[in-house]
């Protein structure tokens, strides 16, 4: 097949892990037979500085085009300015709702041979598999929101909405995972205050009993599951939430595996290109060091086979290279727990090595 692809390298170390996932990328189009188009667009912090606006209107527009869009990460302390006119997160927003990216999927998996540098103990974060649904186009995130004067000074506001759409449809398709995996789904609201969240529970009881009565369905209100991801992660499956609460937890459960650096995500909307990158953000502390994980972006660049271009045995051919690795024993600093270790550089080859075989 041939398939055009978007890489979004952004700021921080974006570039650097960006780099890595390409090279895994066409070496897998190589040995399979494939032909990937790869091609680098402006976006975030940089973007501001080259074209003034996070998301320029060419970036857009090939992404709108590509069978799929590759992120590294966006922003850093250059553009933190709350008085800057725009910001590298403005354009990572604009992006999902012009792409229609409404299904944030974040899968928490621990590895084995990682579980030690997880801050949690082994016993509870031993075979954790949660696949996070987190909606990822509305809530908070795009209501409406403002200023207004108050006897005080001002008042602001922003608006949690959803509609039965919004709702209904990355319900489903967290359902539709659910049933391929161990058929559980967990809805997380907050039931008990917001009516939004009632809408969310009436919405997500009527699918799963009418067209997916197989699954085991429980809802947990956001509070107890911040508490029970870190108690009993094992006993979650798939996990769908609205935006905000989808955006912390995923944080919180990023930790059962040890690493930020170790977990992709992909975005997903239909129809069009999926987007596709690390959960870790710039980490401009040490972006330029050659030290970040490359993990994770090489990751979601499988997640990018698997879901956008329908690329199962080679999305499997780069997991079973990482995971390979890791049972070897070559980490990153990030997972390394003051051992040796990689360059990102270094860890790309070792990736590109066992795919070589
Ligand atoms: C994420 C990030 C973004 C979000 C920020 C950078 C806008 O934290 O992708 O989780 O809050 O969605
Ligand atoms: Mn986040």
């Amino acid at each position: 097949m041939h398939a055009k692809i978007v890489a979004l390298p952004g700021d921080g170390i974006g570039p650097e892990v960006v780099v890595e996932a390409e090279r895994v990328l066409q070496l897998v189009a190589g040995k399979f037979g494939h032909t990937f188009a790869i091609e680098r667009f402006p976006m975030g912090g940089c973007a501001i500085d080259s074209h003034g606006d996070p998301l320029p209107e060419h970036t857009l527009a090939a992404c709108k085009q590509a069978d799929a869009v590759l992120l590294g990460a966006v922003g850093g302390p250059k553009w933190d300015d709350p008085k800057a006119k725009t910001r590298p997160e403005v354009g990572l927003l604009k992006i999902r709702k012009e792409l229609g990216l409404f299904a944030n999927l974040r899968p928490i998996k621990t590895y084995q041979p990682l579980l030690d540098s997880s801050p949690l103990k082994r016993e509870i974060v031993e075979g954790v598999d949660i696949l996070f649904f987190r909606e990822l186009t509305g809530g908070l995130y795009f209501g409406e929101s403002g200023r207004r004067p108050h006897p005080s000074g001002e008042q602001a506001y922003s608006t949690m909405i959803y509609s039965t759409e919004e709702i209904a449809r990355i319900v489903r398709l967290s359902c539709q995972a659910a049933m391929k995996r161990r058929k559980k789904l967990t809805m997380v609201d907050k039931a008990n205050v917001l009516e939004v969240s009632r809408l969310w529970r009436q919405v997500s009881q009527e699918i799963v009993s009418k067209e997916f009565p197989e699954l085991t369905y429980d809802v947990v209100l956001v509070d107890s599951m911040a508490m029970h991801l870190l108690s009993r992660p094992r006993d979650f499956d798939v996990v769908v939430t609205e935006n905000m609460f989808g955006d912390i937890l995923t944080d919180e459960g990023s930790m059962l595996t040890g690493s930020l650096g170790m977990l992709p995500s992909a975005s997903l909307g239909t129809p069009g290109p999926g987007l596709y990158e690390p959960i870790h953000g710039s980490a401009p502390d040490i972006a330029g060091k050659g030290i970040a994980n490359p993990l994770a972006t090489i990751l979601a660049g499988a997640m990018l086979l698997r879901h956008s271009l329908n690329l199962e045995e080679e999305a499997r051919c780069i997991e079973a290279a990482v995971d390979r690795i890791l049972i070897e024993g070559f980490r990153t600093k990030d997972i390394a727990r003051g051992g040796a270790s990689l360059s990102t550089n270094q860890m790309g080859d070792k990736v590109i090595e066992v795919i070589k075989g």
